[in-house]
C-alpha cells in the first residue's frame, strides 16, 4: 500500500509553525503572471503537488516557469503558443479554467475543458461563463468534447452582477477585465483575502481595479509590467489546520506569519469553546489547549463568515467537545466524505436535516428541489477515538482525518496521502515538528 500515511496517535502535540504560502492565492497569482509583458518573480510559493501541477500544465502551453530557488517562481508567457488546455491536465487542476483569462488576452480565441465536479459538489461554472458573456465574450460548450470555446467578440465591457458569490469567479472576470477595452463593473462579487492578494498584485503591475464592498470597478490598461517581485500572503486554511491538531491532541502551537485579522471568525469560536488563543505582535498567533472544550456549532459561509474550508477541522475538535454541535455547510453540496471514516475510529456524528426557509437564498450552491442533501452533521463528544483504517477523498477532509489519527488511541493508515500534499506543504515534517509520529508509505 503506497500513498498512505501511518500515525501513530496519543501524543500532545507542540511546537512553531512557519506558515506556508497560500495555495488559493498562489494559483491565480501564477495564472494572472502569464499577462505580463515581462518576466514575472513570485516568492513564497508553496511547493504543493497543486503548483506542481500548474506549472507542468503552463509549460505545456508554451509558457516559461522556473523555481529560482526553494519558493520563487520566476514565470514568462511570452512564449505561449498554444490556445488549448488539454483535458488530461485540466482534470487534475481545476484552476486551469481560469486560463480563459491569459489565453484570450494573448489568442482572442481559447478551447478550455468544463472543470466539471469534484468530490465536494457538482461545482459548475455557470456563473462565471455568464459573467464572460455579459462582458463580451462570445462562449460556447461543446457538450461531445467537453470543452468551451471562448472568443473575445467584440470589446472586453459592461456590468455584471454576480447572482451569487463565487470566489475563482470573482478572480476570473477581475483578470479577464484588466486589460480590456473599457471599464468593468462587477456587482456582489466575493471578498476572500485571497482576492486582495490578486487585486494588489496586478495593481502593482499597473492595473486600475478598485474594491468598494461587494462591488469592483476596473479600469483597463495597456500592459501589465511587474515593477519588484511579489510575495505570497501564508496560507491561512494551513494555520487554521494546525491550530485544529494543536487544540484536538491537548497540546499548543505559534503560528507565524498570519495577520490576526483573516482568522478572526476562526479564533473568535475557538476563544467561545475555551481553546486559549493570543495574538503576539502583528504576525504570530498562539493556539493552545486550556482544559475541557465546549461543543459549540457552526454554519459555513463565504468570507468573512466561517469558512467551509475550515468546517472539517472544527468537526475533529467538536468530538473531542463536551456536549453537542452541529455543522451546517452552506457553501458546498458535498462537503461531508469525512463523516464515515470518522465513525470507524468511534466518532459519534449523525446526517441531521435542519429546516431551511427559502433553500435557494440559504445555500451558495445551485439548489434544486428536487436534489437530495446532506448539509448537516450532529456531533456529540467529547469521543475517545481509536486507530482505524481511512480513505481520503477530497483535499480538507484529508487533514480532517490525519489529524483524528494524530489524536486517536494506536495506529491509523490513512490512504490517498497525495490529496493532503495537493495542499500542504511538508505536512510530514510539519507534523512531527510538533512531535506527530507520522511516516509516509
Ligand atoms: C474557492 O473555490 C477555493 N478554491 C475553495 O478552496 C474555497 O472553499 C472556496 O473558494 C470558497 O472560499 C480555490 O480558490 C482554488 P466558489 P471556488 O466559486 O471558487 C458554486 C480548498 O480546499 N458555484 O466560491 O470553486 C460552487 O459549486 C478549496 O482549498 C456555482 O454553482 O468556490 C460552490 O457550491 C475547496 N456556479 C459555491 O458556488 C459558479 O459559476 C461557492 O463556490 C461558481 C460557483
Amino acid at each position: 500500500m503506497e500513498n498512505a500515511f501511518i500515525i501513530k496517535g496519543g501524543n500532545k502535540l507542540k511546537g512553531s509553525i512557519k506558515l506556508s504560502g497560500a495555495k488559493n492565492a498562489a494559483l491565480k497569482i501564477i495564472i494572472a503572471a502569464l499577462m505580463f509583458k515581462n518576466k514575472v518573480t513570485i516568492k513564497n510559493v508553496p511547493r504543493i503537488k497543486d503548483v506542481e501541477e500548474l506549472i507542468h500544465l503552463l509549460t505545456t502551453l508554451g509558457a516559461e516557469v522556473d523555481f529560482h530557488d526553494r519558493h520563487t517562481l520566476e514565470i514568462d508567457g511570452k512564449g505561449l503558443k498554444s490556445n488549448k488546455v488539454d483535458l488530461l491536465h485540466a482534470s487534475k487542476i481545476r484552476v486551469s479554467f481560469m486560463l480563459f483569462a491569459p489565453l484570450l488576452h494573448k489568442f482572442s480565441t481559447c478551447y478550455v475543458p468544463n472543470p466539471g465536479g469534484c468530490r465536494i459538489g457538482a461545482r459548475p461554472i455557470d456563473r462565471i461563463i455568464d459573467g464572460m458573456k455579459s462582458l463580451g465574450i462570445r462562449i460556447e460548450y461543446d457538450s461531445d468534447t467537453g470543452f468551451y470555446y471562448a472568443q473575445v467578440k467584440s470589446k472586453i465591457q459592461g456590468y455584471y452582477k454576480y447572482p451569487k458569490v463565487t470566489h475563482t469567479g470573482t478572480e476570473l472576470l477581475i483578470m479577464l477585465s484588466v486589460l480590456g477595452d473599457d471599464k468593468v463593473i462587477l456587482d456582489n462579487t466575493a471578498l476572500e483575502p485571497e482576492i486582495d492578494d490578486l487585486i494588489r498584485f496586478l495593481n502593482l503591475a499597473g492595473a486600475r481595479i478598485k474594491q468598494l464592498g461587494k462591488k469592483i470597478t476596473i479600469l483597463p490598461v495597456k500592459e501589465l509590467k511587474q515593477k519588484d517581485a511579489f510575495e505570497i500572503n501564508s496560507d491561512r486554511n494551513e494555520a487554521v489546520t494546525y491550530a485544529s491538531i494543536a487544540t484536538a491532541s491537548k497540546g499548543e502551537i505559534m503560528l507565524s506569519p498570519i495577520q490576526p485579522e483573516i482568522l478572526k471568525t476562526f479564533t473568535a469560536k475557538m476563544k467561545q469553546i475555551g481553546a486559549e488563543v493570543e495574538n503576539i505582535g502583528k504576525s504570530l498567533i498562539r493556539f493552545g489547549y486550556a482544559g475541557p472544550l465546549k461543543a459549540s456549532s457552526v454554519q459555513t459561509s463565504p468570507h468573512p463568515g466561517f469558512m467551509t474550508d475550515w468546517q472539517p477541522c472544527w468537526a475533529i475538535l467538536m468530538t473531542q467537545a463536551k456536549g453537542e454541535s452541529v455543522i451546517h455547510e452552506r457553501v458546498f453540496e458535498n462537503r461531508f466524505s469525512y463523516v464515515t471514516e470518522l465513525r470507524k475510529l468511534g466518532a459519534d456524528i449523525d446526517f441531521v436535516k435542519i429546516p431551511v426557509k427559502n433553500p435557494a437564498e440559504y445555500f451558495f450552491f445551485n439548489f434544486s428541489p428536487d436534489k437530495k442533501y446532506h448539509q448537516a452533521i450532529r456531533i456529540r463528544g467529547p469521543q475517545d477515538l481509536h486507530g482505524g483504517v481511512l480513505n481520503v477523498a477530497d483535499l480538507r477532509a484529508g487533514a480532517t482525518l490525519a489529524t483524528a489519527a494524530l489524536i486517536a488511541d494506536g495506529e491509523s493508515v490513512i490512504n490517498g496521502a497525495s490529496i493532503i500534499e495537493r495542499g500542504y506543504e511538508n505536512f510530514v515534517e510539519k507534523v512531527r515538528s510538533l512531535g506527530g509520529e507520522i511516516k509516509k508509505l
